[in-house]
Formats: C-alpha cells, structure tokens, sequence
C-alpha cells in the first residue's frame, strides 16, 4: 500500500544540486566571459542588438547578404557549408561591421556530416552511449573544419508514432534511453570544452512536445498534459542541459493551444529558471511567423512581441524580430531588458565558442572529411545498429556452404538512400552499399547474382520480378534487401500505411514462393509493418538507414565476421491502427490478459456484455511485432539469480540489482541487458514499467558473469499527483531481461 504521508520529497533541492554538479565547463558562467559580454553589449546599438538576435539562411546574391551582415543586421546564418563562403561572411562580420562580432554558423548535421552515420533512430538500436557520443564527435570534426560551430541536434523528442517522419530523427519512444543517448549526443558534438575549433554547439530540439504531433501528422497540435510532459517529453530535455547543451530550439507545435515559440513557461520557468539553463534558445524555421497561422497572433509584430517576451533569443528566418522590436520597445511592449538578456545568451555562447579568438577556418583542411577512421567509425555504428528480429532455423551467419547468393530488392544499390533523411552534406558517391560490398569481400569466392525485381521502393511496376525469382532459383540463400527511399521519412514525411510501398511485398512474396532460404534486411526510417514479409522470410535483420558505410556492415553481419547486437528502440506494431504502442503505457483498470476472445472466435448474433471485457483489439490483439528493447543474437543469453541488495529501501539509499549473465550459444556476443521497474501504486496511475538502466555485455561463448546495476531510489522520482517530483513510498516490481518483456523479476519496497 502506498502512504502518502511517507513521501519523499527529495528532489527538487537534490535535482538543482545535481544540475549544478554534472554541467559541464563549458556552460557555467566564467567572469572572463560575462565581463566580455557585458563590455560588448554596453557599446551596442539597439539596432546591433536586434540584428545579433537575426538568423538568416544566405540565398541568392552573396553580396546582399554581406551588405546585411556589414550593417550588423545578422547574428547566424544556416546553411552554408562551405569554407570558403563561410569564411567570406565571416570575414564581412569580423573586419567590416561596427563591433566586428563574429557569426555562428549553424547547420542540420544530424546523424554525419559528410561521413554519414546511421539514422539516430538506428543509433538508438546500439543502446550505446559510447558509440553515439564517438558519432557525435567525429561530426563535430567534420563540420567544424568548414566553419560550421552549431548544428541543430540532438532531436530527443519522444516519439511514439511511427506514422511520423520525423521518428527517423529521434531516439526512440523511451525517456530514459533518449536522455542518456542524447546527453551523450551533446557531449560529442561539444566535444571536453566548446572552446575547442573542433567543437560545435549542439541544440537539443524540438522544445517541446513534438513528436506526439496528432496522429502522426508533422507540425500537427499535440495535447500533453503537464504531469506527462514532466514525466515523458521533459526529462531528455533536461539531461541534455545537464550535459552543458549551449542551445535550444523551439518546437512547431502548439501544445494545450501555445505554440512553442510564444510559451514563457517552457522557455523561462522550466528551462531556464528550475534548469538553469544560461545559453540562447532559437526558434524552428520561420515558426515565430507561424503563430499567425496558429491563430496565436494577428500579425509578425505581435509575433515578435510574443516569442521575445516568452524568451526565444534568436528568430530563425522569419524577420520579425529585425522588423518589429524597435518599434515594440518604443511602444513599451517589450522591455529593452528583454533584447539585453537575449544578446547576452547568445554573445556567451559565441565568447564560450572562441569565435572572437578564432572566427575562420583553415580551407585547405579538407583531409578530415571522410578520414579513415571515420568511415570505420560508421561503420561499426551500422554494426550496432542492426537490430536481428528472426533467425529460423539459424540462417544467419551465412556459411562457407553458400556458393551462390541472389541479391534483390531496391535497397541492395542504394547509395543515396541508404543514407537516410537529413543529409545535406554527405556525396552518395562514398556510399559503399551492400552489393558493392558483398561483391568486394566475397565476389571471388561466391557468385553474386543481382536482380534487384524492383527499382526504387515506391516502384509498382512488376515486370522485374520474374527476373529475381529466377535468380532466387539459381541461389542457395536469397538476400532482399528492401525498405524505404530516404525521401519517405524525415520532415513533413508522414505516412498513414507503414507497409512495404510499392511492389515489394510481392517481390518478397515470389521470391519466397521458390523455397529457398530467404534473408530480409529492411533499410527503413522508421519502424513498418512487416508482419507478412516476416513470416515469409527465415531472417529478418532490421538495419534502419544505416549510413555511408552500412554495405560493409551489413556484409559483415550477414557472414557472422560480426554478430547482431541491435536492441528495438521503439515498438513495431502489427497494424496501424495499435498506434500508438508502446511498453511502457500507463496501468489500465481493465488489463490486457492475453486470454481475450478474437474477432473471428466471437459466435454470430453474440450478446451484448460489459463483464470480463478487457482493454484490447478484437482483430490485433495487443501484442506488437516485436517489442521495445527486442533484438536477437546469434548467440543465445541466460539470465538467472537475481539478487537484491535490500529488499526493503528508504530516502537516499541505493538499490543494487545484479544477476547471472551467460552466453549460453555458439558465438561470442554482444547483449544489452535491460532492468525495468514498476511503481505498482501511485498517488497517479503509473506506467506498467519503465526501462531505469541499461548495458551492452560482451561475452565468450559458454561465459557467465555476474552483472549489477545500481539505482538510487531518488530516480524512482515522478511528477504526482501534487504535482511535485518525489519518490512515493509503496511497492515495487522489477524485472530484468533482453528486451521488455523481461521475465525475471524481484520487489521491494520503499518505506
Ligand atoms: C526545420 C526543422 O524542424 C529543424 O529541425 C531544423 O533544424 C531547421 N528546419 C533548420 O533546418
């Protein structure tokens, strides 16, 4: 039983001490810097001022944008991703403005710059931290030796509805792997000091609430209560300026009728008043201006007025705040204290950068791009991030018996679109694609017959499928590689029906029909309702967009010189209509208990009846395809003897959770092992289990280890019914495993 009167109320006094401890150097206020600051703001006009709080993204006449860059009228441009030309505007900035301030140079380098990792959802797959803060840094590299010192990423918006493009760009459905993957996403990019040239700026977005966009649709109005919000969307935000993330942008979305850009709440009471955050916050594309099309504001002045008071430092694109403040500060709406605190975030994060000392680059240091030990980098990221889903009959690894292998689908030679969506930058002709790669590692031993049945994945032309099936017939394992153009995920590329497009069901579906092994490698941004393709298939390996390198990857895993390790970062739901699904929903008074009566099992001309009734579909079911945190191995994992510290905890006491891990397969391998607690009573209904630790343990066949796992009881905190952040005393599940269905279990209980 839950007491309430037993509350713990650690946590906002230990939050804010911990916020102050992990910040990273980089975000706490040096007197250097604020006496630099202070100095150059005093000596500013208000024009100057505006001007430094302008974003605009160069596009025509070079000189146009100099002229506006000359008079102090632009703070950053985007966009840019050259050298030379950024070292022009730079120059224009630095030598022929009044105060020679220099830009900051921003640009979407999502998941690579030119070296081009796998989609973060993928990367999510990795449930690496390492890996992805590597990532991070070597796109850091890559970009900052053009000129580019910001970029707008990392997404960590919670994303639960892959009918959403934007799913591609995020870490998954879960807040806590997104608050640990993208706080280490952060840290790479921002590398040990931002001072450092190699260093970019990172911009966690999309403050707030994006992804829960209404069914899916992009831009679309989200309607998240604020005990979620806290509980759900805000915790990945907040670790994110734990980690010392330099900026933030605004979302597109109104949440509970307040566009992002216009919500004071969000932007100064949570982030930067109980976060502490002291960088500058941008708005998304042109989305001051869109508070007109909310219906929010009447016109860009009072679009200028709302987004500066509610505390948006720098307007990306729209021109209002270059074209209303003056007159709003004259009229006594907006506070010439307002403009002052804007200009000092966004001078700190440029004086932290070390743009003053070091405002251009080296042009002819071009040899960082696609560098070496970046492509290897890439491509132990599409390693990890294949998640194995199916290995009947244990396919997988190909073996030294395979003589020849039928290569087809439209993803087998797809250098663009295996590269995913976001990618401004990096040339599909680094591409190594899988059948460039099978051919390069294997075309001397093994015949590889190419036909790809279809040519690009909304292609509905059936005429090349005879050709595959007969070169299926001719093999002795078939590999399909199929999916999704890039084109079909990312912004404002939402899809209704998540099936296989075009005719590649059928493809998959004749090619089976030969009855020769069938290996389906889904390269996808999001997850798709592959149900049919998987029960027609004896593998399926689930590589997301994997990036540059994701030939070599997939080569290596597809012939066991590497072993699947990929974890399910988000659940894949059999039908569209289970959206959303995910593990870690909130308890219903009427579970789902798996024993319900089906569509087709009810008799005809059945009664009416509320009693024994369940929350469920009559035709799906409640079960997804494939959980979260689900992924297989080559190998095979025991685990067993689960060990509690304490079986009975209180305030500031530490859990420890260890247990037997053994490789009890063939191959030496790689698996996260997860733990799952539930709060079983609330003072508010609580999630049936939400993922608290993860670890990626590698282990030699036939190895056994004892892991442990060490939760502080203060993170079983959560925003209640007070809505305070505690931990409330009562009764616990726990359970740890290989993916959320985990079965083994334990409780305790806080007192
Ligand atoms: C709009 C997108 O929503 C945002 O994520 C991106 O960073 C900006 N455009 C800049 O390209």
């Amino acid at each position: 039983m839950k007491r309430a009167s037993m509350k713990l109320n650690v946590l906002i006094a230990i939050s804010s001490a911990i916020l102050v401890s992990c910040q990273s150097s980089t975000s706490v206020k040096s007197n250097d810097v604020e006496k630099r600051v202070e100095a150059l703001l005093s000596q500013m006009t208000l024009e100057e001022k505006i001007g430094q709080m302008n974003q605009i993204s160069p596009s025509g006449d070079v000189n146009t944008t100099a002229e506006l860059i000359k008079k102090g009228e632009v703070g950053s441009i985007l966009n840019v991703a050259d050298a030379k030309t950024i070292n022009a505007y730079q120059r224009t900035a630095v030598e022929q403005s009044r105060l020679g301030i220099p830009l900051i140079v921003g640009r979407d380098v999502i998941h690579g710059f030119k070296t081009i990792f796998p989609i973060p959802l993928g990367q999510a797959a990795s449930f690496n931290p390492d890996l992805i803060e590597k990532g991070a840094r070597i796109a850091a590299i890559e970009a900052s030796s053009v000129g580019v010192r910001w970029t707008f990423a990392p997404m960590v918006d919670i994303s639960r509805d892959p009918r959403w493009g934007r799913i591609a760009e995020s870490l998954g459905e879960d807040t806590y792997l997104t608050s640990v993957l993208g706080a280490a996403m952060v840290k790479g990019f921002q590398g040990d000091s931002l001072n450092n040239p190699t260093s970019i700026a990172a911009c966690p977005k999309h403050f707030v609430g994006y992804g829960a966009a209404e069914g899916g649709r992009d831009y679309n109005s989200t309607h998240i209560p604020e005990r979620l919000l806290r509980n759900v969307y805000l915790p990945s935000f907040e670790a994110a300026a734990k980690a010392g993330a330099a900026t933030y942008m605004t979302s597109f979305n109104d949440n509970d009728g307040i566009p992002a850009s216009g919500n004071g709440y969000i932007l100064k009471d949570v982030l930067r008043k109980e976060w502490g955050f002291d960088g500058f916050v941008v708005s998304d594309w042109a989305s001051v201006g869109e508070m007109i099309a909310h219906g929010f504001c009447v016109d860009g002045k009072e679009a200028a007025m709302k987004a500066v008071n509610a505390g948006v430092d720098m307007e990306m694109v729209s021109y209002h705040y270059v074209n209303h403040l003056k007159e709003l500060i004259s009229e006594g709406k907006v506070k010439e204290e307002t403009i002052d605190n804007a200009v000092r975030n966004i001078l700190r994060v440029k004086f932290r950068l070390g743009l003053f000392e070091n405002p251009y680059v080296d042009e002819s240091k071009g040899d960082v791009l696609y560098a070496a030990s970046h492509l290897e980098a890439a491509k132990e990221a599409a390693i990890e991030s294949a998640v194995l889903l199916k290995n009947e009959g244990s396919v997988l690894p190909l073996g030294e018996s395979v003589k020849t292998i039928a290569v087809i689908g439209p993803m087998a030679d797809a250098p663009h679109d295996q590269m995913g969506t976001w990618v401004f930058d990096g040339d599909k002709n680094y591409t190594q694609t899988p059948l460039k790669a099978l051919e390069s590692a294997y075309g001397d031993k093994i015949k590889i017959v190419y036909a790809p049945g279809v040519s690009y994945s909304r292609d509905t032309n059936t005429g090349g499928i005879a050709a595959a099936v007969r070169a299926a017939s001719s093999a002795d394992v078939v590999l399909a590689f199929v999916g999704e153009e890039s084109i079909l995920s990312g912004e404002a590329h939402c899809l209704a029906n998540l099936n296989l497009q075009g005719a590649q069901s059928a493809l998959i579906e004749a090619v089976a029909n030969t009855g020769k092994p069938l290996v389906t490698v889904v390269m996808a941004g999001r997850p798709l309702t592959i149900g049919k393709e998987a029960a027609l298939s004896d593998a399926l390996l689930y590589s997301f967009h994997p990036g540059t390198m994701g030939g070599p990857a997939l080569a290596d895993l597809l012939f066991g010189k590497s072993v699947p390790s990929g974890k399910l970062p988000v659940t894949f739901p059999k039908e569209v209509g289970q959206i959303p699904l995910y593990y870690s929903h909130n308890s219903t008074g009427r579970p789902f208990q798996g024993t319900e009566t089906m569509l087709q099992d009810i008799p005809a001309e059945a009664g009416q009846t509320s009693l024994g009734n369940t929350s469920f579909y009559l035709d799906a079911g409640n079960d997804p395809l494939y959980p979260f945190g689900y992924g297989l191995s080559y190998s095979t994992f025991k685990y067993d003897n689960l060990k509690l510290s304490s079986e009975k905890l209180k305030e500031g006491d530490v859990l420890t959770v260890s247990f037997d891990l053994t490789n009890t397969g063939k191959y030496d391998a790689t698996e996260v092992a997860q733990l799952y607690v539930q709060d079983r009573f609330g003072s508010v209904t609580r999630p049936v289990k939400e993922l608290k630790r993860f670890e990626r343990i590698a282990l030699k066949s036939g190895e056994s280890r004892s892991v442990s796992f060490s939760l502080p009881i203060e993170e079983l905190a959560f925003w209640n019914i007070d809505m305070k952040k505690v931990v409330e005393a009562g009764d616990f599940n726990l359970w740890v495993g290989g993916d959320s269905r985990a079965a083994l279990k334990g409780s305790f209980v806080v007192e």
